[in-house]
């Protein structure tokens, strides 16, 4: 891959019809309109809560708490090694079936309350003293199912019972350019939550660009992205889909590790190491509306994958959830490469975190109401452009 050329203002003019105005701060503050986007967007959408091997065997499960959606979600392997999603409600009289994370159930799946019991494919098997009901239809009284699906190993579900678009219609120019990626090649090293007072928008919005890249982390990733001839970052290419947006840098090619991170390389030995070819640049971000981040890296010794789910709890309120895939470790070098390498992202993912709380916090002042975007911010335009598409439909939806 040769060095982009940078011209000015390329993305505006390879997207004229979004426009270069400021875009209004107001979505991302007011009660109302997030009530909106629960019913509109989060309640509509196909929205990932997990991915398959982390229920690799029969009988395996985890919970999703949708408190978006006003729900809690069961994702089960059946004894017919089938993944499906059920509302993790109890059929008798509401009682949550689930209430721990995860676990593994022996074929039963048992509610607290009165031992209501239903089996792995969500079938109401057994009710305790059923004789004194008054003419029970077990056969009707199973789990609630949710649609769900799985593309390249990541577990979506989509809570519109009416809705019609399948989950690789819904993916579009994402699946098309991921389809095959060697996710299945890597393995969760570490999930991070942090809790935070900001909208899920502020959040995506202050990582859905690399312009802060040298300054808010100058001390932890100064330079890996600037350009040569200058201090500043550019975007090696943009893609937007039907909702979805991609943007790709490249590396640096001045860029120094430090003498530790050189010493690491050199200690790591991964055997057979995954190459994501369908990589568009160095360092792709991939935000998979409405609030799912797939980032590929590049790396010396082999490629990687970082997730971020932001999950809303209220207006200013959201978790965000970090994710780390990378290959299985079959040495020691590979390990601590890896290690060394989860704690550097993390460090400026905690600049990330701070930030995301200031900026919400100046929002909600309305001292500003409008964000003024330069060109290489232009998938923070196009996804407040999408958000408003989907949540501004409200009056006639209603
Ligand atoms: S509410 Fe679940 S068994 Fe009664
Ligand atoms: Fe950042």
């Amino acid at each position: 891959m040769t060095k982009t050329l940078m011209t000015d203002k390329r993305w505006a003019a390879k997207y004229p019809w979004l426009g270069t105005g400021p875009v209004a701060t107001e979505s991302c503050i007011s009660p109302d309109y997030f009530e909106r986007e629960r019913t509109l967007i989060f309640r509509r959408s196909w929205l990932n809560v997990g991915r398959v091997d982390e229920i690799p065997e029969r009988g395996q499960y985890f919970v999703r708490e949708l408190a978006v959606c006003h729900t809690s979600i069961l994702i089960m392997r059946g004894k017919d090694g089938k993944i499906r999603g059920f509302h993790n409600v109890c059929a008798h009289r509401g009682n949550r079936l689930v209430p721990h994370e995860r676990g593994q159930c022996p074929g039963k799946l048992m509610c607290n309350f009165h031992f209501w019991t239903f089996d792995t494919e969500g079938k109401l098997s057994w009710v305790p003293d059923e004789e004194n009901f008054h003419g029970l239809d077990k056969s009707k009284l199973g789990l609630t199912p949710v649609r769900t699906d799985i593309w390249e190993g990541f577990i979506f579900v989509n809570l519109d019972d009416a809705g019609t678009e399948s989950l690789e219609d819904y993916l579009d120019g994402v699946g098309k350019q991921l389809n095959g990626a060697p996710f299945g090649k890597l393995s969760r090293l570490r999930t991070f939550k942090v809790d935070e007072r900001a909208n899920w928008k502020v959040a995506i919005d202050a990582q859905n660009e690399i312009y802060h890249l040298p300054f808010q982390h100058r001390f932890t990733f100064p330079d890996a992205f600037v350009l040569k001839d200058n201090r500043y970052t550019r975007l090696f290419d943009v893609n937007l889909y039907k909702r979805h947006s991609v943007w790709s840098c490249e590396y640096n090619p001045d860029y120094k590790v430090s003498p530790l991170g050189a010493l690491l390389g050199r200690l790591d030995r991964l055997k057979d190491p995954p190459r994501f070819t369908q990589m568009i640049g160095d360092f792709d971000f991939f935000l998979v509306f409405p609030n799912m981040v797939i980032l590929l890296f590049k790396g010396a010794a082999w490629d990687f994958v970082v997730t971020y789910n932001f999950w809303p709890l209220a207006v200013d309120h959201t978790i965000w959830e970090i994710r780390y895939y990378y290959p299985p470790a079959d040495n020691a070098g590979t390990r601590l490469n890896q290690e060394y390498g989860l704690c550097r992202l993390r460090d400026t993912l905690q600049e990330d975190a701070k930030a995301h709380e200031a900026i919400h916090a100046g929002l909600r002042s309305r001292a500003k109401r409008e964000l003024q975007l330069q060109d290489d911010e232009i998938c923070i335009r196009y996804f407040h452009k999408v958000v408003d598409d989907h949540a501004g439909l409200l009056e006639a939806a209603e």
